[in-house]
């Protein structure tokens, strides 16, 4: 039997501009983090960058219209703090001009539009004096957040602040796999953390202060690590990681404080008086982003964990496949977030997609892991959890961070020679979705 959807539940698709506006010298968009960081040798596969992409910056239209056709009812894209503000600090006009114009069109297509402020690209000039390890930088972001409330906030149906904190701390300054690529800077894990924590704070606050009433909240990706069946002491392990990966942002977020672990492991926080009741600031909702669950046994090393073997089927990313672990965490989090809405604000599945010489993409395996993850959003659902939508990472194959264009994520396939837009299986099975409003 069909199972249906909720009539208020939306689905949409989620991007971030770096990875699909290309356009990276256009409109006096200023230099990034990411744009320095892929010129560092051996950072990116094979070298590539986002300076092209697929080009979204100039294709929008043709990309909304693709997003119309398959049924989508919301768009989830990333403003460009680089487009926007100048190193100057003047505001950037044409900047603007485009995410208007690419409002504007998903609502003359029927979709909502959804912006996050910041998806990890800080301006250099920003980096240059300390990126996220300066306080400074947080009001920085409120001041370029407040920009675009008072510019975009007509056009804008949903704000979220932050997208995964948790990479800009760990992948940025921990595992160096992403911008500004330090490594195992554990004195700086509090500090970019903080500010961060502090940078959302502030600009929901400044967000209160308008006369806007579209939510605004936050995207998390609370990982899911279970410990392995050899360890003792399970739930001491799994605490211990919960705290380090994602209540260093959850527990401030919802509840004003952070959790002691954090003092254990050797992380120090920054915080100055009055910081906590900023950054536990109420928001509308929260976003989760879920890809998959580890198993996980105890380490020597920060983070006192490490991957243990499991035998289930990944994907060509090497993530396990769990869709159970998506209902799971959604509970565990309902409880942390006092059961304020909830998003999935980005699921998807990146696998060695094949083009048969009649330019069809069958990608079967790709729509098992939707179908398997929209079932443990509606089980989610019935076991009381306020889940109010899914957004699919992602639509179009795009630029996937340090493993370049080799991952492909999209139920459209690109293909990058000619940056055509080429329609998996996996597109097809969205649209019966969308437009049945259910799942077998
Ligand atoms: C993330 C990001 C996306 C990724 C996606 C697939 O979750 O890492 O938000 O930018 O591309 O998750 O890895």
């Amino acid at each position: 039997m069909k199972r249906s959807f909720p009539s208020d539940f939306v689905i949409g698709t989620a991007s971030s501009c770096y990875q699909v506006e290309g356009a990276a010298f256009a409109s006096g968009r200023e230099m990034t983090i990411w744009d320095e960081f892929v010129c560092v040798p051996g950072a990116i596969y094979a070298g590539e960058n986002g300076n092209v992409s697929i080009d979204q910056y100039h294709r929008y239209k043709e990309d909304i219209a693709l997003m119309k056709h398959f049924g989508f009812q919301s768009y989830r894209f990333s403003l460009s703090w680089g487009r926007i503000i100048r190193s100057d600090f003047s505001i950037n006009k044409e900047g603007i001009a485009h995410y208007r114009s690419l409002a504007e069109e998903l609502h003359k297509s029927g979709l909502t539009a959804v912006a996050t402020l910041y998806h990890w690209d800080l301006p250099l000039y920003i980096q240059k004096k300390g990126g996220w390890e300066n306080r400074e930088t947080a009001y920085l972001f409120a001041s370029y957040a407040s920009t675009c409330f008072e510019l975009l906030g007509d056009v804008i149906d949903m704000w979220i602040t932050l997208n995964e904190p948790w990479c800009s701390v760990y992948q940025g300054y921990y595992y160096g796999e992403h911008a500004p690529g330090r490594v195992k800077d554990i004195n700086a894990i509090g500090s970019v953390a903080h500010h961060l924590n502090l940078a959302h704070g502030l600009a929901v606050k400044a967000y209160r202060r308008t006369k806007l009433k579209a939510p605004i909240g936050i995207s998390l990706n609370i990982l899911s690590d279970k410990a392995s069946g050899s360890v003792l002491d399970k739930e001491a392990l799994e605490t211990t990681q919960f705290d380090i990966d994602s209540g260093i942002f959850a527990y401030p977020v919802f509840k004003g404080y952070y959790p002691e672990t954090l003092k254990n492991v050797g992380i120090s926080i920054p915080i100055q008086e009055g910081d906590l009741k900023i950054i536990s600031e109420k928001i509308d909702f929260y976003g989760l982003n879920y890809y998959h669950e580890d198993l996980i046994e105890r380490s020597d090393e920060f983070p006192f964990s490490k991957k243990a073997p499991m035998y289930y089927d990944v994907t060509s990313m090497n993530w396990p496949i769990v869709p159970s672990g998506l209902k799971h965490l959604l509970e565990k989090m309902e409880a942390i977030s006092g059961g304020v809405d909830v998003y999935v604000t980005e699921n998807g599945a990146a696998f060695d997609d094949e083009l048969t010489c009649d330019k069809r993409i069958h990608d079967k395996r790709r729509i098992e892991f939707i179908k398997a993850h929209l079932n443990a959003c509606l089980d989610a659902i019935s076991s009381g959890v306020h889940l109010k939508g899914y957004y699919l990472w992602t639509f179009i194959d795009n630029f996937e961070w340090a493993w370049g264009y080799s991952k492909r994520f999209g139920v459209i396939y690109t293909d990058y020679s000619t940056l055509e837009r080429i329609p998996k299986d996996s597109a097809y099975y969205m649209m019966s979705i969308n437009s049945e409003r259910a799942i077998d």
